[in-house]
């Protein structure tokens, strides 16, 4: 038998195959980012755009932040975005605005400027990224890669940036189900070719984002993200695992597992014993923190940790984590005593 990198058996890959662990594997959402001097010092000399261009640098704002923390994994420092860029859309990170899509896809004409990534030369930037944080991170650590889930990237190329209520999106959605369809396609397929990639390059496991998606109704989800973000993860699954994380809506839980995956991502909006009784123990679950609790204090931080491997009751297969990302406000030090009470247990 040959000998499996160390990786394989960290407490956070036995989780995603839902083996028993010694201690709960935790990672957060956004761990590496503005609330970290480490990264403000990055980021005063280097734009997003550019700090996500560089391999070098995208290793070493995660591998700083994984060194911070005590984590039990390290994500890919890049971006949800940055995928529709080569796709056509013209891509803007606006200090305070967030991000700004130039051309907004609206309509069927507008579906013409949106091309389907099918070489990953555009992307080799990435793959690099994966590729130095990998050598770059200690052998037990395991390494996540990440992309949008096709709803959430959709809603973003319709609204051009953040938005309230998804009108250009969900009104394209029932107005025009054909453009949407034939939209989600060609993002759902650059998504699991830039997945793939990620994994070839040495990632352990793939997160898919669906942020935006808890704006749908169980029907809608099902007629409309579903059909789209279970072909990314039939593809994906050949390669590695998926952690299929969404937030805003626990009503989807149930639909979101009919999409496939290893691991469910859950935000604080359901317990964790009642997400397990909708989708069965036949997943693994990640979550599922209010990232608000962060703001308190450590003996709050241990108090609300406890609830929730309460809640755990020694299943197999819980990976403890946010149920959204690190708002940036968040003190360092608390962050630090989070991943220390879980480690406590
Ligand atoms: O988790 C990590 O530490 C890895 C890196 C990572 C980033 N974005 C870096 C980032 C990951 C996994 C993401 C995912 C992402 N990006 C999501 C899904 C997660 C979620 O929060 O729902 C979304 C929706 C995006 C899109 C995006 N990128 C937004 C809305 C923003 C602006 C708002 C914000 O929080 O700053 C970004 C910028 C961004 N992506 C930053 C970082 C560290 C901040 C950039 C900066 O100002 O330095």
């Amino acid at each position: 038998m040959s000998e499996q990198p160390a990786w394989h058996d960290s407490p956070l890959m036995k989780a995603v195959r839902r083996e028993p662990v010694e201690r709960t594997p935790v990672w957060l959402m956004r761990q590496a980012g503005r609330y970290m001097a480490e990264y403000a010092e990055v980021r005063r000399r280097t734009s997003f755009i550019e700090l996500c261009r560089s391999p070098e640098l995208c290793a070493e704002v995660m591998l700083t932040a994984v060194e911070r923390l005590g984590v039990d994994a390290a994500i890919l420092f890049s971006d949800l975005l940055l995928i529709l860029q080569p796709m056509g859309l013209g891509l803007e990170y606006t200090p305070g605005d967030g991000p700004v899509l130039h051309n907004p896809i609206r309509t069927a004409a507008d579906l013409d400027r949106l091309g389907e990534v099918r070489s990953l030369d555009s992307l080799e930037y990435v793959f690099e990224a994966v590729r130095r944080t990998r050598a770059g991170l200690d052998e037990r650590l395991p390494l996540i890669g990440f992309a949008g889930a096709p709803f959430t990237l959709a809603a973003y190329a319709i609204e051009g940036g953040s938005s309230r209520n998804y009108a250009h999106t969900k009104r394209m959605m029932f107005a025009d189900p054909g453009v949407w369809h034939e939209l989600m396609g060609r993002i759902g397929r650059s998504v699991a070719r830039l997945l793939i990639g990620q994994l070839q390059a040495g990632a352990q496991v793939v997160q898919l984002f669906d942020s935006w998606v808890g704006c749908l109704s169980p029907d809608d989800y099902r007629q409309f993200a579903l059909p789209h973000t279970r072909s990314v993860i039939e593809e994906v699954s050949h390669h590695g695992p998926v952690i299929h994380f969404g937030t805003g809506n626990p009503a989807l839980i149930g639909p979101m597992a009919e999409a496939g995956g290893q691991v469910m991502g859950v935000d604080w909006r359901i317990r964790l014993d009642e997400a397990w009784s909708s989708i069965g123990d036949g997943w693994a679950v990640q979550g599922n923190l209010d990232p608000t609790v962060l703001l308190t204090d450590p003996p709050t931080i241990r108090r609300h940790v406890r609830a929730i491997l309460d809640q755990v009751a020694g299943r197999p297969g819980h990976i403890f984590n946010l149920g959204h990302g690190v708002l940036p406000q968040t003190p360092v030090e608390n962050a630090v005593a989070l991943v220390e009470a879980v480690h406590a247990g």
